[in-house]
């Protein structure tokens, strides 16, 4: 059975993994592994540092992915909107990203960057290909986090500054720069030591501080804001600030219209570059463009990348202005940055963007889903926003729209009823209490509506709890 095909409803489905239709209960049958299932948890539960914790009450352990689907060691299949946190940006498996992998790894595997490899200046040179404007030189690293060390390294050894502006409730990584960046408790539980980094307001129009206003007029006070913080908690003389497009562990939050014009404009009077990651907003998601701060018409000096980049390999990626990239001083060496194989995934996975068209797809599917949680929000009365460019899409869960408390209780719940609806979604938010969506950028209009469906079920499930 071919494993894209689709079934009679239009939905594709994942073949039994041994062609039997599940008669035979073998082992690599559904439904079997509930003896695996357990094993896998007691193994987790031992061996494995107790601060990763999986979704659910009975957490989901994942077994074969194909496109949008997933299904589990139980044999119970998924649509998966939230595709490994935005990354498999072609869907699980994609046929021809696999081949490319496969071919490499029987080829050559590693080499580190001390000897050059035709992927590797191939990925670069394609990144430099869809990047914005000047942005032309790649340092490769394995992940988000990586990237963005790189990025704030780069800006500093290019001004000679220290100081970094970022903003409230990003999410910027682990590890010690990671979570000095990331304004938000409950992902950075300890003082990281690094100094230099202060934040300034996140532009946030659902919960803003200013009230209703028109959105330009928000976004200009958001982006005073941030002058205040350059004029009071730094010298005056930034490095330069961070800022993602769409705030995604934040619960997809999208500044309002002109925020990021003002932004960039003011932290270059002030002699900073402006760093934009767009490690959950790039590559098509956000619709139209490749990049989401194209959609404001901003041209970043530099720019971060992981997740989608390569649909589930482990790449990131800092892309600079050639003088920026340039301007590093001493060495530095990523041992897996750049690695053959990976490279070799994202270039894979960047041909198929480019012949799909994804920035157009986003924006077609994004529309559809979008109208769905807006038909959803006129519903219920505990949807206080939704929010999104394309296909990263957020919904806020309240206790009621006046008071706007937030509903974390609701998001959970709405989590597991979507789960036993066969639908996999995302949270994020301060408090846990935004629902988040970001399938593959290949989803079909079939898949968009099925989803839509099993969450408009899902929600029946909460609103009759209350
Ligand atoms: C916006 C953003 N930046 C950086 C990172 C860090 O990436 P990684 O987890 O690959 O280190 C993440 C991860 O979720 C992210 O969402």
């Amino acid at each position: 059975m071919d494993m894209t095909q689709a079934s009679e409803s239009g939905i594709g489905t994942l073949p039994d993994a041994c062609g039997c239709g599940g008669a035979s209960g073998g082992s690599n049958c559904a439904p079997s592994g509930e003896g695996e299932r357990e094993q896998v948890l007691s193994d987790h539960e031992k061996y494995v540092f107790s601060s990763i914790r999986p979704y659910y009450e009975e957490p989901i352990v994942a077994d074969e992915g194909q496109g949008v689907y997933l299904r589990d060691i139980n044999g119970r299949e998924y649509l998966d909107f939230f595709a490994g946190i935005l990354t498999t940006s072609v869907g699980h498996s994609h046929p021809e990203v696999v081949e490319r992998v496969r071919e490499q790894v029987g080829r050559l595997g590693h080499t580190s960057t001390l000897y050059l490899t035709e992927q590797h200046g191939t990925a670069a040179k394609k990144l430099a290909g869809i990047a914005p404007g000047g942005l032309t030189k790649t340092f490769f690293t394995n992940s988000g986090s990586e990237a963005i060390e790189t990025a704030i390294m780069a800006a500093r050894h290019y001004t000679g500054r220290d100081e970094v502006v970022a903003l409230r409730y990003g999410y910027s990584g682990r590890g010690a720069m990671g979570a000095a960046l990331t304004a938000q408790a409950s992902w950075r539980p300890l003082t990281t030591g690094v100094t230099g980094v202060v934040h300034a307001m996140g532009p946030y129009p659902y919960r803003s501080p200013f009230g209703e206003l028109p959105e330009e007029e928000l976004a200009e006070r958001f982006a005073a804001d941030l002058e205040e913080v350059i004029l009071t908690t730094t010298s005056g003389r930034p490095a330069a600030l961070l800022a993602e497009t769409i705030q995604g562990v934040a619960g997809c939050i999208l500044p309002p219209r002109g925020y990021f014009q003002r932004a960039a404009e003011i932290i270059r009077r002030y002699g900073g570059v402006l760093i934009i990651d767009e490690v959950q907003s790039g590559f098509g998601r956000t619709g139209n463009h490749w990049f989401g701060i194209e959609h404001w018409g901003v041209e970043p000096d530099i720019m971060v990348m992981a997740k989608g980049i390569a649909s589930g390999y482990p790449v990131g990626a800092t892309i600079a202005r050639a003088e920026i990239a340039d301007a590093w001083r001493g060495k530095t060496i990523s041992t897996f940055g750049g690695n053959a194989i990976s490279m070799a995934a994202m270039n894979a996975t960047l041909d198929v963007m480019i012949r799909e068209d994804v920035p157009a797809r986003s924006a077609v599917r994004g529309a559809q889903l979008r109208a769905g949680l807006d038909r959803l929000a006129e519903r219920y009365h505990w949807i206080g926003n939704v929010r999104g460019l394309g296909l990263m899409q957020g919904m806020e869960l309240v206790e009621d729209r006046a008071s706007k408390e937030p509903s974390p209780r609701r998001a959970t719940a709405l989590l597991e009823a979507c789960r036993e609806e066969g639908l996999l979604v995302g949270l994020g938010g301060l408090r846990g209490q935004v629902m988040r969506f970001g399938p593959s950028m290949l989803v079909t209009r079939e898949e968009v509506d099925e989803a839509l469906a099993r969450l408009g079920r899902a929600c029946e499930v909460v609103e009759a709890k209350g």
